[in-house]
């Protein structure tokens, strides 16, 4: 155990940090739900809070979080601690680690589940990105799976979901807030539907989150880059579902719908699509491409402002062309409609 916990006011506090414009302060630090932070637990990073627009040190890295940190801070109506952007890898870590334990317990709250559950998977892809070998994959699915269960049994609320997904548009937030969409989505749509299994829309959710696993191969000069890629460096983009797929395969984690999800969530029904440019696309791969364009629309870029999810909606329905996708439009429109206000359309305190 660390240092032992000290009650104390926050007025105490009032030591600001060293940046004195909040725009440098925004640069450099993260903002974390403070729901993730373990009551009893050493603080793996140190934590910060904002006061009147400044940083202020909160607890140091070391130092046991308590109940009466908590507390105070309830007071205050704090619900957001900060930390160093550079310490976002270590502070991951340290969620991922106890994940498990959060989501498999039921007294746990819906919004302290759906925020470890957000945090431990962006880990969990971060780390399938850098490198995808089949261990890094199964981490993945480990950390879904508690999950996938929570959302089947209702014990975490969409919402409370769907007010996490930061849109900054890095490949691992994407994959997420996708994997939380489409798996949403799909649940909705085959709630009913007794010729779809539990396990099917399980390796469904695999395949959602794992979607765009092929980018791992694209350059990172290319997947970063903030101006419009030239037609080569789209001809390289385009590959990514043959990676993927191909990914899958050599890792063993290659099932039937993560197949159909990888190598036609870029198809669309009027062969407009790629790689193949093919009209008869899967179920699965439709569910995943509404739930990628969403997730592209409502996302800032450096050359585009994120639309509001209705104007989105707007977009998607153009794309929906054939019966199935408008059942499903519909579905997602359905989905979407209490919690549209819940959603972030981009991370307006981010790195
Ligand atoms: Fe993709
Ligand atoms: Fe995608």
């Amino acid at each position: 155990m660390g240092k032992p916990a000290q009650r104390h006011e926050l007025t105490s506090l009032l030591k600001f940090c060293d940046c004195s414009a909040e725009k440098t302060c925004m640069d450099v630090f993260r903002p974390i739900p403070i729901d993730v932070i373990q009551i009893y637990e050493e603080s793996a990073v140190d934590l910060f809070i904002k006061q009147e627009d400044r940083l202020v040190p909160f607890l140091e890295k070391g130092g046991v979080f308590t109940r009466d940190h908590l507390v105070d801070l309830n007071r205050f109506g704090i619900n957001r601690i900060y930390i160093h952007g550079k310490e976002a890898l270590t502070f991951e870590k340290y969620v991922h680690a106890y994940s498990d334990r959060i989501l498999t317990d039921p007294s746990i709250p819906s919004k302290v589940k759906a925020s470890t559950f957000y945090i431990s998977s962006i880990h969990a892809l971060r780390k399938a990105f850098e490198d995808p070998n089949s261990e890094r994959i199964t981490d993945i699915k480990n950390t879904l799976k508690p999950m996938f269960r929570n959302i089947m049994e209702n014990k975490v609320l969409l919402e409370d979901l769907f007010s996490l997904t930061e849109h900054d548009f890095n490949t691992y937030t994407h994959s997420v807030n996708v994997g939380i969409y489409a798996t949403s989505l799909a649940i909705h749509f085959y709630r009913n539907d007794s010729s779809v299994s539990m396990e099917q829309l399980q390796r469904q959710s695999y395949g959602y989150f794992l979607h765009d696993i092929g980018k791992s191969r694209v350059p990172l000069g290319i997947l970063r880059k903030r101006e419009a890629l030239s037609e080569e460096e789209w001809a390289v983009m385009k590959k990514h579902p043959e990676w993927g797929y191909t990914i899958l395969m050599e890792t063993g984690h290659l099932t039937d719908e993560a197949a159909y999800i990888s190598m036609q969530h870029h198809e669309r029904p009027d062969g407009s699509g790629y790689p193949f440019g093919m009209k008869d696309i899967h179920p699965c791969a439709r569910i995943c491409t509404i739930a990628d364009i969403f997730d592209a629309l409502t996302s800032e870029r450096p050359y585009k402002p994120a639309l509001k999810p209705y104007e989105a909606l707007g977009i998607i329905k153009k794309e929906a062309v054939t019966d199935f996708d408008q059942y499903l439009l519909a579905a997602f429109i359905k989905m979407l409609g209490p919690q549209e206000e819940n959603i972030q359309l981009s991370k307006p305190e981010t790195l």
